[in-house]
């Protein structure tokens, strides 16, 4: 896969008038986890995510024709304050993308970015903002050279973007759910960018919510890509890649039946293999917290004594997600109030939901 394009140039003898992109996209959340990465950003195994709604990010891209050409000029926002860490993480981003997009060096950028959930929720807000970015950079190619006008091109290189930026980014592309990497089970699947499987699930998936109980929302101890990296010496690596390729074929069959039985057993499985593999990475390490296991232990138990389908899974930190479909809303907001938020920081949890993907505003 080759997106260098000598042929995006800008005359500068017609410069294009100075203008402005927004777009807002969401977060997504893992069910197949992708951890273990080779080359650049591509995934051991593939991956199945659900796209959240409510988590998102809202990335302006203004623009204007510069007179000096070469390298990058950017000032960067983020909730109206300059911030110089993302401006430098932004601005290399951006530096890297130059044979993509050889008019980035013609332009001179000003981004506002922000997102919907409070900064120190304990979120990670790389696959939103960075979506976001992605879906601004491929409008703004459009809206310069007419060249993008295929939504499903747009919609691949978008998430082939976004993955460079963060990995789990180019899985927020799509509504509902998307697969990223190569799989058997899933056609046109690559380890490149992500493709959507909205379209493959129940209907249940359309209404089906994503609560997140904030165990802590302090900045994790091993950051994700160290996490990534640990993984090549890991001595369980290769059964667990080839674990995540099989049980994607079962996950998506009980996806399509509305399963969600099989469904929680591998979300639950998913979560708990995952920190299983930071726990024996050399050197180990654990991100959970008391608070997640007598989370996991309540839900565990609700749920035997109920026979609500709600399951939990978690990301790369201690915070709980709690999945289970819209009809039982009520009965799962009672219980997290009655007996969970006694173990989130400050009573706080996040409640989101299956959205329809990322929009232009
Ligand atoms: O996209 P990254 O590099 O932040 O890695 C994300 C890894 C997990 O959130 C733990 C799993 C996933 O597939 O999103």
């Amino acid at each position: 896969m080759n997106y260098d394009n000598p042929r995006l140039i800008l005359d500068s003898s017609n410069p294009p008038e100075p203008g402005g992109i927004t777009w807002r996209s969401p977060s997504n959340i893992a069910i197949i986890k992708y951890w273990g990465k080779y080359g650049v950003q591509l995934p051991q195994n593939p991956s199945l995510s659900l796209t959240l709604a409510a988590a998102c990010t809202d990335t302006r891209l203004e623009y204007e024709m510069r007179e000096n050409t070469g390298g990058i000029e950017l000032d960067f926002f983020f909730h109206q304050q300059p911030n110089e860490a993302f401006d430098a993480k932004i601005k290399t981003y951006l530096e890297s993308l130059v044979p993509v997009f050889p008019f980035l060096e013609q332009l001179k950028f000003t981004i506002y970015s922000g997102n919907s959930f409070p900064h120190s929720a304990g979120i990670a807000s790389s696959a939103s903002a960075m979506s976001a970015l992605a879906l601004g950079l491929c409008s703004l190619e459009d809206l310069l050279f007419g060249t993008l006008k295929e939504p499903e091109a747009f919609d691949q290189k978008a998430s082939w973007l976004a993955r460079l930026g963060s990995g789990s980014a180019c899985r927020s592309i799509f509504p509902h759910a998307a697969v990223w990497g190569e799989s058997r089970f899933v056609p046109g699947s690559s380890n490149e960018f992500a493709v959507p499987v909205g379209d493959r699930l129940h209907e249940l998936f359309k209404d089906f919510h994503d609560d997140i109980l904030i165990v802590s929302a302090d900045e994790k101890a091993v950051s994700s890509r160290d996490g990534h990296a640990l993984m090549e010496a890991n001595p369980y690596a290769a059964t667990r890649y080839e674990q995540a390729r099989t049980r994607m074929g079962t996950l998506l069959d009980a996806m399509q039946a509305g399963d969600l039985e099989t469904f929680g057993k591998i979300a639950e499985d998913e979560a708990l293999t995952l920190h299983a593999l930071m726990m024996c990475s050399n050197p180990s390490y654990i991100l959970m917290q008391p608070g997640t296991l007598a989370i996991i232990d309540r839900v565990r138990a609700w749920r035997a004594e109920t026979g609500h389908p709600v399951y939990f899974t978690l990301d790369a930190g201690p915070n709980v997600h709690l999945l289970y479909p819209g009809e039982i809303v009520a009965e799962v907001r009672g219980f997290i109030e009655e007996e969970l938020t006694e173990f989130c920081e400050n009573g706080h949890y996040l409640q989101d939901w299956v959205g329809e993907g990322p929009e232009e505003l």
